[in-house]
Order: C-alpha cells, then sequence, then structure tokens
C-alpha cells in the first residue's frame, strides 16, 4: 500500500471496520461501506425514533455491555448523543474527561485504550484531532472491542453522515433525482466528506461542494462531487442546502481567508442566496453554528430549517450504530 494516497488508506479502514461474515464490528469512515448496509443503518434508526412529546425509545439490546466516550476535541451534539443512546440501549456509559486523564501526564492513548480495555469497556467512540486514529485504535484491541470514529481530524465523521444522509431522506425520499449543495470550509470538514461519502454510495443526482478556492477540497479526496466556487452557480435548483462553519482550528495560517463581512456576502446561506434554490429546499448545517458567517440566523431558526431534526436524527443513528455492533459482538 501507498501511505501517501490517502484513498487507499481508507479503503484500508474500510475493510477493518467489517468481520469475516460481513458485519459491522468498527465503525471508522463511510467509504467503502455498500448501499445495502448503509440503509438498513437508516432504518434501524428511523424505528428508534418516537413522535414530538412521546417518552424516546429504549431496548436493553446493550445490557451488560460498556460504552466509553473518549472526546479528544470538544462536543456537545455527538458526545451527548453517544451517551443518550448508550444509556438508552441498556448500556453503561463512561465519559472519560480527558482534561483530567492521565494523557495529561503523557500517557500514550494506546496507553488509555488499553487501561478502559482491562476495564471491560466494550465499545469505544472516539474524537480526536490526528488523521488515522480511530484506525489505529481499531488495530490493537481486543476482538471483542468495537472502536466508533466520532469525528477524526478533517478526514472522517460517519455517524454524522448517517444522520445526514437519514434527515435528507426522511424530507426528499430517494438520493437518484436530488441537488445537493454543501457550502463553507470544505478542505477541512470531516462532515462533507463523510456526507461526501455515504450521498455517492447511495446514488445522489449531482452533490456540489461550494467554497472559496482557498477552503476547496483535492479533487481526490472527493469523487463522485463537484466542486464549485460560486455560490450562485452552486446553490441553484438546490433540493437541500447545508451550511458548514470555517473551522479555525484545523486552519494553520488564516492568510487569504476571507473576513467575516466578505465570507457572509459570498457563501453565506441567507434568504437572499436561498432564492437560488428550489422553493421546497431543506436548509442543514451540523453545529456549532456561527450565525452571520456561514447561515443567516433567522434561516436557521425558520421553516426551512432541519437543523434540530439532524440533532434528533443524531441520536436515533447512534443507538443503530450501538446496537449494531452489540449485535455483531454477541454473535461471536
Ligand atoms: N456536529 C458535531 O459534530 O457537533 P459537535 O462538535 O457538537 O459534536
Amino acid at each position: 500500500m501507498n501511505a501517501a494516497d490517502p484513498n487507499e488508506i481508507l479503503d484500508d479502514e474500510a475493510a477493518l471496520q467489517l468481520d469475516a461474515n460481513g458485519n459491522l464490528r468498527h465503525l471508522l469512515t463511510l467509504k467503502g461501506l455498500d448501499k445495502a448496509l448503509l440503509t438498513d443503518i437508516l432504518d434501524d434508526a428511523e424505528g428508534y425514533l418516537t413522535a414530538p412529546g412521546a417518552l424516546p425509545a429504549r431496548s436493553q439490546s446493550l445490557a451488560g455491555r460498556t460504552v466509553g466516550n473518549l472526546f479528544f476535541e470538544p462536543s456537545t451534539r455527538t458526545r451527548a448523543s453517544f451517551d443518550l443512546a448508550g444509556k438508552r440501549l441498556g448500556a453503561d456509559v463512561l465519559n472519560l474527561d480527558v482534561n483530567t486523564s492521565s494523557r495529561k501526564k503523557g500517557e500514550s492513548i494506546l496507553d488509555t485504550i488499553y487501561t478502559l480495555q482491562a476495564m471491560h469497556v466494550d465499545v469505544m467512540v472516539v474524537r480526536d484531532a490526528s488523521d488515522g486514529v480511530p484506525a489505529y485504535i481499531a488495530r490493537h484491541v481486543q476482538p471483542h472491542v468495537s472502536i466508533l470514529n466520532a469525528g477524526e481530524s478533517d478526514v472522517s465523521h460517519p455517524t454524522q453522515g448517517l444522520l445526514d444522509v437519514l434527515t435528507i431522506r426522511q424530507h426528499k425520499g430517494a438520493f437518484e433525482d436530488l441537488n445537493i449543495a454543501i457550502v463553507g470550509d470544505i478542505r477541512h470538514s470531516r462532515v462533507a466528506m463523510s456526507a461526501t461519502h455515504a450521498l455517492t454510495t447511495l446514488g445522489v443526482g449531482d452533490l456540489r461542494l461550494i467554497s472559496p478556492p482557498i477552503l476547496a477540497p483535492d479533487a481526490d479526496k472527493v469523487p463522485g462531487a463537484r466542486i464549485v466556487d460560486n455560490l450562485a452557480e452552486g446553490i441553484a435548483n438546490a433540493d437541500v442546502v447545508m451550511a458548514l462553519r470555517i473551522q479555525r482550528e484545523r486552519i494553520g495560517n488564516l492568510d487569504g481567508i476571507p473576513g467575516i463581512d466578505e465570507y457572509f456576502a459570498n457563501y453565506g446561506v441567507s434568504h437572499d442566496s436561498m432564492k437560488l434554490a428550489r422553493p421546497d429546499a431543506i436548509i442543514m448545517h451540523p453545529g456549532p453554528m456561527n450565525r452571520g458567517i456561514e447561515i443567516e440566523g433567522s434561516l436557521a431558526d425558520g421553516p426551512q430549517s432541519v437543523i434540530t431534526q439532524q440533532v434528533t436524527n443524531g441520536v436515533a443513528v447512534r443507538m443503530a450504530v450501538l446496537d449494531r455492533v452489540g449485535k455483531t459482538m454477541a454473535a461471536r
């Protein structure tokens, strides 16, 4: 394998996440997972959704198991939803406080993982700022342990990709005829990468990734998508518009990055720019939002917005994934 080729690294990760029977053991990336498996996970997630005001769905499918949340980067939505998802499936959930953990004393990530493994943590949910960490851990844990990627650098955020395509499917049905516009800092966005992996596998009609040239992705990382630097062109007749924030924490040198007013004028998802999309277009954002920079605040709160539904779907998707890897463990 040419270790410098990101697509080959992803292919290797894709193979690592299924067991010999094709069952999901780890979730490291959506790249390489087939349409049938993605669809099954979305169908399972829908089964965990309940009506607004009703009690959330619960089961005991993970009773006796332990889920550990290891977030080495900040998170509100992903961490809280994995916490709730594990509890609603009957698991014990450990939320490791990384700021007071022994990693602050120089312990390696593998030693942290081995320590938790020795305490019978069965599923480790990992967010990290470095490329390759979830797969690296997955290669080192014992056969009964599952690793779930909860956000890996600018590479991959697979459960976010699943909740995004679930939300699109709920509103728009089949993917084949859809024009989908993802607008923002595509280059540094693991959300855009995982959405692209899922949408291309599911057969999206026209996927446009829109950003200023300085924030555009490398074309070889997003096969099947169109890279567009003009918002009007990219958003035209879109059925779905997803806004993304500028990932300042991943950009070493901000020289050349447009200022707030210039960025909003040229790439902001606003009432004005949405006039070019289809009238029934939905508006998405993975959060956290920077209102007035990548999205107009009143639009995020308006009738076209499905942003809070994405959050609700996040719990259901994470329950579906946890349940699935739990079944893989039980079948061993
Ligand atoms: N979308 C997302 O990953 O949000 P958090 O960083 O709050 O988890």
